[in-house]
């Protein structure tokens, strides 16, 4: 089973990754430095969640992948962007991504603000290809628009930034995570479900999945930030701490984290019955993401 799975997942990476090299080349040697800059943060070393997650949910409820991998590379274009940004000086400061030097260290801070702009309005550009019917492809890009903006992952980003230094509650962290993490993560399972003219019932389980999935995710991410092996995660460990950021770990402490991170993955794989015997891989993936050192 576990084989099974780790085979479906490579296949979609590797689906996944063509399609990103395709949509990354490069039309002009004048503005090559930002092209070069937004594949060199894109390629190598991503995990390809959110877009695993668009061809998974678009595969459960019986879609068409090729019309959905317009959105799952627009998805990991606007997450790379976030990633980009959000290693700036002016953001959280950090000198490693994916295993290699930050963008900005790489490219420089004004490159990599661009090449993080750049990346952004791509995904929008890509997304309008799919062959979907132009009344769901309006939809999802609508989707797209909406959670990684001021009302998604941006503005998770913007309460990140206001609540350093600060004794955050719990309830705002949490707001925080399932914004600046979650918004993302649901926009993935939410298009793949669109894609396929998947019923609200199923929209809706996909969605529920997806908000504890993506909690437990950033929860996890915050472990890995003060347990991580920087080697692994290809990042930097203790970046929370020095930016004063408060964390589930900050808060609860180690144990009662990892607890979480259990529930919400349990409670995740539960929403996922009314996909039947069909979501075995969305289950294993849910389970994955716990034992992650990456
Ligand atoms: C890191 O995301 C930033 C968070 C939102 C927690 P990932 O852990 O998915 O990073 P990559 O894409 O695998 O590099
Ligand atoms: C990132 O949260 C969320 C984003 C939208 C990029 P973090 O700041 O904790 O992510 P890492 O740890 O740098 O990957
Ligand atoms: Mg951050
Ligand atoms: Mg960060
Ligand atoms: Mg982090």
């Amino acid at each position: 089973m576990a084989a099974d799975f780790n085979q479906f997942l490579e296949k979609d990476i590797e689906i996944i990754e063509n399609a990103l090299d395709k949509y990354l080349q490069c039309l002009s040697t004048d503005y090559k430095i930002v092209c070069d800059a937004m594949s060199y943060s894109v390629k190598n070393g991503g995990k390809r969640l959110r877009p695993v997650l668009v061809l998974e949910f678009c595969k459960v409820c019986g879609g068409d992948i090729s019309k959905a991998l317009p959105f799952a590379c627009a998805i990991e274009m606007i997450h790379t962007y976030s990633l980009i940004h959000d290693d700036l000086p002016c953001m959280d400061d950090d000198d490693m991504r994916r295993g290699r030097p930050s963008c900005h260290i790489a490219f420089g801070e004004e490159y990599a603000l661009l090449a993080g702009d750049a990346l952004l309005t791509k995904a929008f550009e890509i997304a309008t290809t799919s062959t979907a019917s132009p009344d769901v492809t309006l939809r999802a890009i609508r989707e797209l628009a909406q959670k990684s903006g001021v009302g998604g992952m941006i503005g998770g980003q913007v309460m990140d930034l206001l609540n350093e230094g600060k004794n955050t509650s719990l309830e705002t962290l949490k707001e925080i995570h399932l914004l600046k993490t979650g918004a993302l993560i649901e926009c993935a399972a939410t298009i793949g479900c669109i894609v396929a003219n998947a019923d609200e019932e199923k929209v809706q389980a996909a969605k529920t999945y997806a908000q504890s999935i993506g909690l437990a995710f950033q929860v996890m991410d915050d472990i890995l930030d003060v347990t991580g092996d920087c080697e692994l995660l290809g990042k930097p460990v203790g970046s929370d701490k020095n930016n004063e950021k408060s964390t589930y770990v900050s808060i609860l402490g180690l144990e009662v984290s990892t607890e979480m991170v259990e529930k919400l993955t349990d409670f995740a794989k539960e929403s996922l019955d009314v996909f039947e015997n069909e979501a075995e891989f969305l289950k294993q993936l849910a389970d994955s993401l716990k034992s992650r050192e990456k």
